[in-house]
């Protein structure tokens, strides 16, 4: 390789290009610090709750019923072919994990054909795509797509062409209205609901971060402007699609100086409120940060080197990585439950279903997360990789819990291959 190209920012993209859209990934410098809440429920005050049933009592999300509160959470599997096509193995896993028990499934939004800035997002491929819904379905489970537009984060590979800062009013607007699009065609499509991707970094996330928007025009600047493009989204779906339930993720924090904080995600939450948000999932991070969104015991330097170009380089260069990327790529802490009292300001704040997702893995948190109200509704990535039956698995008692380690392998195969559970190994 080009030694003057490993450039900070080509760094970055080792990650970047390994990981995809979806993903959170190495993390370098220049964070500010950021207080992320207790380590533990119990720091929390969020007390055990052995016996509670919450967990797969049957609740409803707008109209859409689902048989328990576990969800399975937004995660890209890389199933979707050139043609736009689910491939069966795609397929094959949505079978699973609604066979497996969840109470309702995202897609993640590389497997949903809903990338609005993606090439894939031509009406011929969405008749394949109904394959989607469809399989979910046949197992009585609520299928919820997910939408997204990268915005900056795109591969490196790739041009991240849409700076929130930089792009003009008419492609805001053609950006809103591919929204309300993706939305109509979800519903056509037979999805029960939408979930729009607001976190991690994506174009909504960095509207309305007030880190990454710094437009000094009606879409940034105060609450209410970063919220804009996405209260217009709302705004025209009612138009176009009714009363057709629509979700979001966002962040409640991230790890960038001046970046989104839990007392702005709670204004965020009341003005997602005000608009007919139909529940709103917690999570945290952005890419920049390195491993916050997607918690890792260490960071994954082999993954990270096979799942992208960097693989091509070198022996000698690929030797010393192992040594060097630990000390630049940050991750965080705690592993488990990291959004939970997060997510109990928001819930706090609205009388919207709000879910919680990041590092919950056992049962006994699970009641304990739900009886406290910190959340009404849990969601899950990597368990449902590792066990797509991860919800029925849980059923079996007070001590049942995923047996993911958070490696970090899938979330580096993102992009370059069907993801899979590596269990810590190439
Ligand atoms: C392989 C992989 C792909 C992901 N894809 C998406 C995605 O498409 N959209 C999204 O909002 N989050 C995505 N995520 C993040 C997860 O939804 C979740 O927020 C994160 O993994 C933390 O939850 P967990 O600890 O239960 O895995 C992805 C995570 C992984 C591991």
């Amino acid at each position: 390789m080009d030694r003057k190209k490993m450039t900070r920012r080509n760094f970055i993209g080792i990650t970047a290009a390994a990981a995809a859209g979806s993903v959170t990934v190495p993390a370098f410098m220049g964070c500010g610090p950021v207080e992320t809440g207790p380590a533990t429920l119990a720091q929390s005050g969020i007390e055990k709750s052995p016996t509670s049933k919450k967990a797969f009592e049957a609740s409803m999300i707008g109209p859409v019923r689902l048989k328990n509160r576990i969800i399975r959470s937004a995660v890209s599997m890389n199933g979707i072919d050139d043609a736009g096509r689910p491939t069966e193995a795609l397929l094959g896993h949505y079978a699973d994990v609604a066979r497996g028990g969840a109470g309702a499934i995202i897609t993640g939004m590389l497997d949903t054909g809903m990338m609005i800035d993606d090439y894939r997002y031509k009406d011929e491929y969405f008749s394949s795509y109904k394959k989607v819904p469809d399989v979910i379905h046949s197992h009585n489970v609520p299928a919820i797509q997910q939408i997204s537009h990268r915005g900056r984060q795109k591969n490196l590979d790739e041009s991240g062409d849409f700076f929130v800062n930089k792009v003009n009013e008419r492609s805001i607007e053609e950006m809103i209205d591919l929204f309300v699009r993706a939305i109509v065609i979800s519903k056509r499509l037979g999805f029960d609901a939408v979930q729009l991707h607001g976190a991690h970094g994506y174009v909504l996330s960095d509207f309305l971060s007030p880190a990454r928007n710094g437009r000094d025009d009606r879409w940034g600047g105060s609450t209410d402007n970063r919220f804009r493009v996405i209260a217009e989204i709302f705004r025209r779906a009612r138009k176009k699609a009714g009363n057709y339930p629509i979700l979001i993720k966002i962040n409640a924090y991230d790890n960038r100086r001046n970046g989104m904080r839990v007392e702005e995600a709670v204004r965020i939450a009341r003005l997602l409120e005000s608009a007919g948000c139909a529940a709103i999932e917690v999570s945290c991070g952005v890419m920049d940060d390195g491993f916050s969104t997607v918690r890792v015991t260490e960071v994954p330097v082999d993954a990270l080197v096979e799942f992208s170009k960097y693989r091509r380089l070198p022996s000698p260069v690929k030797a010393v990585m192992p040594a060097i990327v630990p000390l630049i790529a940050r991750r965080f802490e705690p592993l488990e439950n990291y959004n939970v009292a997060a997510a109990r300001e928001i819930a706090g704040a609205v009388s919207i279903p709000v879910i919680v997702v990041g590092g919950i893995r056992n049962r006994g948190d699970i009641n304990a997360i739900l009886e406290s109200g910190a959340a009404d509704f849990v969601s899950m990535g990597r368990p449902f990789i590792i066990e797509p039956d991860i919800v029925n698995r849980l059923r079996k008692g007070p001590g049942a819990k995923s047996a993911c380690i958070n490696c970090g392998y899938c979330i580096m195969a993102a992009n370059s291959t069907e993801v899979r559970c590596f269990y810590g190994t190439l």
